[in-house]
Parts: C-alpha cells; structure tokens; sequence
C-alpha cells in the first residue's frame, strides 16, 4: 500500500490550546483521525510525526526518504520562516512534499509571508484549516497511485 508521512512541526502539539482564534479548537489527535479516515477511504496509509525540534523533523524526512515512503505532507510550523536545514532535506530525498498550513499565513504578520520550504515543494496549501492537510492528502494519493501518477 502507499504511504505517506504527516509532519507536524514545533507548537503544533498544542493545537486546541494554542490560540484557538487562529488554529481552532481541535487537537492534533483529532487531525491524526481526521486523515486516517481519509487516507483509508482513499486507499492509502498515512504516519504522523510532531516535534519541537529542527534535527527530529530532518531525521523522520531523511527516514522516509529511506523507508521508500512515497510523499510528505509537512507543516514545518515557524520553521516554514528560516530553516534551511528542513528545505535541504525535502530536496535531498527524491520524495514529493506537499507543505499545508492552518492558517492564512499571507494575511498574517510580514515574517509569515515568506517560507523557504515552498520552492522545494509541489505546492503550498493554507488558510484552509485542517482541510489543508485533505487537500493536500488527496493530491498526493491521485499523483502516487492514479494512472496520472507522476503528473
Ligand atoms: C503555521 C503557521 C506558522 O507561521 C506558525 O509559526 C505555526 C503554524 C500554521 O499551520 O498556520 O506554528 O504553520
């Protein structure tokens, strides 16, 4: 079965507490069902991982890259801003990575405008809640599994 890695970056394991103005009220548990559900429904396997830390999220890129997973969905949290080390490695694994956000970070403040992950990335989807995550988690599994695959 394909399979695809969720990574959830720093503050992310405070979603439902973490001002739920912008990021709402439900847990990053309730994301994980969310998109288990889905990713069954669409026939494929997902795995999660959240850390605080740059070099963890680099090693579970690095991991996939090894473990033949087929695609990344990663919301890098604040390190979406600066980390160099994150985008070096999504572009050295040959993996397709989707990054999502919560929220707008377009209409937020200047500093969130900016990510140095996108460009080595299929795409950026945000502003659209957990829906991010499905949007994004529906294009990988018609690009991994479709007769499109590779489009
Ligand atoms: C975020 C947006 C980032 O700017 C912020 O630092 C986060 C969450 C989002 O999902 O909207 O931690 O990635």
């Amino acid at each position: 079965m394909r399979k695809i890695r969720v990574i959830n970056g720093p503050n992310l394991n405070l979603l439902g507490l973490r001002e739920p103005g912008v990021y709402g009220a439900r847990t990053l548990a309730d994301l994980e069902t969310q998109l288990d559900m889905e990713a069954a429904a669409l026939g494929i396997e997902v795995d999660f991982h959240q850390s605080n830390y740059e070099g963890d999220i680099i090693e579970a890129i690095h991991e996939a890259g090894e473990k033949g997973i087929d695609a990344l969905i990663i919301n890098p949290g604040a390190f979406t801003h600066y980390s160099y080390a994150i985008r070096d490695a999504i572009a050295g694994t040959s993996l397709t990575a989707i990054e999502v956000h919560i929220s707008n970070v377009h209409a937020r403040e200047e500093f969130r405008h900016h990510s140095v992950i996108a460009p080595v990335c299929l795409g950026q989807i945000c502003g659209l809640g957990f829906d991010s995550y499905s949007a994004a988690l529906f294009t990988l599994a018609r690009r991994i599994s479709g007769p499109r695959a590779g489009v």
